[in-house]
């Protein structure tokens, strides 16, 4: 019993200690074949792939901290104690919003292995086929079209039981999952009846409106599904979980070093015509050391991260480099462009159940009594996120009022404008104030087809200086109209009989603001979902804009690529994990593919 027990203490001692570096002393070397900046969301999928040939060697640079034994990001129920300042955040804050009357608001961006799969809402969706179909135009590469990514959904992603093991038949459809990928996806394993028998009653009642969808991850998300969420067994899985799994992290050509934050690319040779970078320039402690990548440097440091250290580096638009004094090494105007999000607003209604999340958040005993059954079992309420119950992916009406100001942004008929998020509580999610003590039900409005757009840019040569986030939004009037319809849609959804008896008052209660305060209103308590992408954009090769071409190389470097979700040109009309985790696998793919 004592030898198996100290057998067990070593395999996992080393875990952490052999592979995953804290100290860059005990780094064997700082030459490797590939360099990976980042060890979140995408970063380690790339890192697992491209190890998969013992011939080949990389090293993956971690500015944050260890994610090993966090119990605020293994068990789910917890999610928002993350999201506050910590040290496992890098506590970023956007510029003031002119379009949210001037406010900044908080960003959070996980500072730890895994990035931001540790601290994430979990929810799994994967948007519509159009959406990759316009991506395949966009690029001219059907490899980003749906039929084209969709083996790599099915690669990443490994479906498993509910925490419940609850009979799921009509829950969601099994032909479209993957069984054997390393991201656990489930079904809720809590149920919350009351809420979720109205819910599924309201696609009855008013099935034109909001039909029944029984897998929103097929391709077709309108309608109204069951949640999935990156949970397996009642634990978050989360990139390092699937992806640096001890067979992965004991491969001896792969090595991860924490708290290394990367400053910019340095060691400039010139390879047929173009630059190209050698080294990667980080900070240890107080001292800086450069890691040198003879075939490839990979950035994965997030869609604000990665225009961050490209900007740092000379890749970025000439007039803003020029004014800090970094030297240009490339003109390319798209760097930090286009960053965009789904602005984020909703609405709360008083309930007359006491089956609601607040059964646990208002009840301390209750509370307690949860988590300890979530460390004995891992059943009970602590095993879901407590974001939804379900999900509604929804149309505008063709004469909405926002169509007069802006064309249609959708990518096709079958995507939505809006998503509602249908909470069996109150202040949940997205930043929204909690209404007080009682029962409440949600309905978070999210806008899957934002017009508006804004950036990443630097404004000092300091490369370890934050940069300036501002996310622009509803700086389009389109946003904002958007939103005011998904506000009169959610009013619809708990219009259906079946509402009756149950809804109390609308809480805050908006039904008697004018349009005019109705749309003050919104911008003054719109949030961000946390899907930022688009800040290193891909486009087709030759395109006047972009950063990285269909492969995902960077536009006039030689030997570096961006694989994280700030390729992603147009955001998906879904939470973004899962087309992070696609695009990563095929960014792999392609990294392999130039180098067998
Ligand atoms: C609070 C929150 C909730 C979310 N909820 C959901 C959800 O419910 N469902 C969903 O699908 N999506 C959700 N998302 C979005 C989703 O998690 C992200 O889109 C996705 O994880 C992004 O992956 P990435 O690899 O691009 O970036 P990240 O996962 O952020 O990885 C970037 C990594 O690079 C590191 N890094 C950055 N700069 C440097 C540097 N200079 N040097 C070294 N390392 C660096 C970071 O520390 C991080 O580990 C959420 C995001 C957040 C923040
Ligand atoms: C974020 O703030 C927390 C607490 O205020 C701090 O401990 C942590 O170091 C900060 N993170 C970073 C990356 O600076
Ligand atoms: C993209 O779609 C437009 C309009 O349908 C079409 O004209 C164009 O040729 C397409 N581009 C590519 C690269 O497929
Ligand atoms: C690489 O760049 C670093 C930082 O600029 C410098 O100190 C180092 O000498 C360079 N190494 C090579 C081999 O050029
Ligand atoms: C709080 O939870 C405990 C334990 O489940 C329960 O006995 C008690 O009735 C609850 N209190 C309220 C006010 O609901
Ligand atoms: C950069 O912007 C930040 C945030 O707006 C500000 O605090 C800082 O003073 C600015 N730095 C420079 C060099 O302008
Ligand atoms: C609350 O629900 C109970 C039982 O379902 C019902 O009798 C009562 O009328 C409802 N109250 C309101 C205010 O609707």
């Amino acid at each position: 019993m004592l030898i198996h027990t100290s057998i067990v203490l070593a395999v996992f001692g080393a875990v952490g200690l052999c592979k995953v570096y804290e100290d860059v002393a005990d780094l064997p070397r700082l030459h490797y074949d590939f360099v990976i900046i980042g060890g979140g969301t995408a970063g380690t999928v790339v890192a697992n792939r491209l190890t998969e040939n013992p011939d080949v060697s990389v090293l993956v640079l971690e500015a944050g901290v260890s994610n090993d034994g966090v119990l605020l990001s293994e068990v789910p129920f917890l999610l928002n104690s993350l999201l506050g300042a910590s040290v496992y955040s890098w506590n970023y804050t956007t510029t003031p919003q002119s379009g949210l009357n001037g406010r900044s608001i908080a960003f959070p961006r996980a500072y730890m292995l895994g990035g931001c799969s540790a601290h994430n809402g979990m929810v799994y969706t994967r948007g519509a086929a159009d959406d990759f179909d316009r991506y395949a135009n966009l690029t001219g590469d059907d490899g980003w079209s749906w039929d084209g990514i969709f083996p790599y959904f099915l690669k990443h992603e490994g479906w498993t039981a509910p925490a419940d093991n609850h009979d799921t038949l009509g829950e969601f459809n099994p032909a479209i999952h993957g069984t054997d990928g390393p991201i656990s996806v489930s079904l809720n394993g809590f149920p919350w009846p009351v809420f979720e028998e109205t819910v599924i009653q309201t696609t009855k009642e008013l099935p034109d409106e909001f039909p029944f969808n029984l897998d929103m991850n097929s391709g077709q998300p309108l309608g109204v599904s069951w949640l999935q969420s990156s949970i397996g067994g009642g634990k978050r899985s989360t990139s390092v979980t699937g992806y640096l799994a001890p067979e992965s992290i004991w491969r001896p050509n792969l090595h991860v070093l924490l708290h290394a934050q990367v400053s910019k690319l340095v060691n400039i040779t010139h390879n047929r015509g173009k630059p190209s970078f050698g080294g990667v320039e980080f900070k240890f402690g107080s001292s800086l050391f450069v890691a040198h990548a003879s075939k490839e440097i990979i950035l994965s440091a997030g869609a604000i991260g990665t225009p961050h250290i490209l900007l740092n580096s000379g890749i970025g638009a000439h007039n803003t480099l020029s004014a800090l004094g970094i030297p240009k090494v490339v003109d390319l105007p798209s760097v930090g462009q286009n960053a965009h999000d789904h602005p984020f607003f909703a609405l709360g209604w008083a309930v007359n159940s006491t089956q609601t999340l607040e059964s646990i958040t208002q009840n301390a005993t209750r509370a307690a009594e949860g988590l300890a059954q979530w460390e004995a079992s891992h059943t009970g309420p602590f095993v879901d996120s407590g974001i939804a119950t379900h999900i509604a992916w929804l149309r505008l009406r063709s004469d909405s009022p926002a169509f007069e100001v802006h064309a249609d942004p959708s990518p096709g008929p079958g995507a939505p404008h809006l998503e509602f998020l249908l909470i069996p509580g109150g202040g949940i999610a997205g930043g929204i104030s909690t209404p007080g003590v009682g029962n409440f039900i949600t309905i978070g409005i999210s806008l899957s087809s934002p017009v508006s757009r804004g950036s990443i840019t630097i404004n000092s040569s300091d490369a370890f200086a934050p940069p300036l986030i501002d996310p622009g939004f509803l700086t389009s009037m389109f946003d904002l109209l958007a939103l005011r319809d998904g506000v009169a849609l959610a009013q619809r959804f708990v219009s259906a009989p079946v509402w009756d008896g149950y809804l109390g008052a609308m809480t805050p209660d908006l039904t008697g603001l004018n349009d005019a305060e109705l749309l003050a209103h919104i911008r003054d308590n719109v949030g961000q979902s946390f899907h930022i992408v688009g800040t290193a954009a891909m486009s087709a090769r030759g395109a006047p804009d972009g950063v990285v071409d269909p492969n995902l190389q960077v536009k006039g470097v030689a030997g570096l690529s961006v694989i994280d979700a700030a390729v992603v040109p147009i955001v998906p009309a879904a939470h973004t994990q899962a087309i992070t985790y696609a695009f990563a696998e095929r960014g792999a793919d392609l990294v392999k593919r130039r180098w067998a």
